[in-house]
């Protein structure tokens, strides 16, 4: 598996580029084709945030997810890494508590089901 690390100065330009800066993209190559992408920012309170993480359905349950987040954990020093995820979502739910992110909050009325706000701190040694 092939990860690549994407910042904005590579699709975006001017204001967007500015505005955007601290955004990233981290896409999965498998087997020459994009596997899947992970998102992420400090759209949250200023803090790592895993924005958005799809896998393309013929590579899930193959480590790619994991190994998405396992790269943005390692861009992370010190940190606290947040994401949020919604209660019905048994996936991504499962996938977070294997790669030992706590729940810290739960956000109703967003939509139907509740968003639910994990965290994970960063030592650095993960
Ligand atoms: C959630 C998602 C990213 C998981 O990606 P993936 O590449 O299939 O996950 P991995 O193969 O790395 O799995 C890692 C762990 O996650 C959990 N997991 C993944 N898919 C699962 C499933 N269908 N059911 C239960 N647990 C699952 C397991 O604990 C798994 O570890 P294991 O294989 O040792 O059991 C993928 O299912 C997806 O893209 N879903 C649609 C988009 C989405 O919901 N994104 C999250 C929105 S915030």
């Amino acid at each position: 598996m092939i990860l690549l690390r994407l910042t904005p100065s590579m699709y975006l330009r001017g204001t967007e580029r500015r505005r955007y800066k601290r955004n990233e993209v981290r896409v999965a190559i498998l087997e020459g084709s994009i596997a899947g992408y992970v998102t992420f920012n400090h759209s949250f309170y200023q803090k790592p945030f895993i924005q958005y993480l799809n896998v393309k359905a013929p590579y899930r349950k193959q480590g790619v997810g994991q190994a998405l987040i396992e790269s943005v954990e390692g861009r992370c020093g010190n940190e606290k890494l947040f994401t949020s995820t919604e209660s019905n979502n048994l996936p991504m739910l499962r996938m977070l508590e294997k790669r030992k992110f706590k729940v810290v909050g739960i956000i109703e009325q967003l939509q139907e089901t509740a968003e639910i706000v994990y965290c994970k701190e960063i030592t650095g040694a993960h």
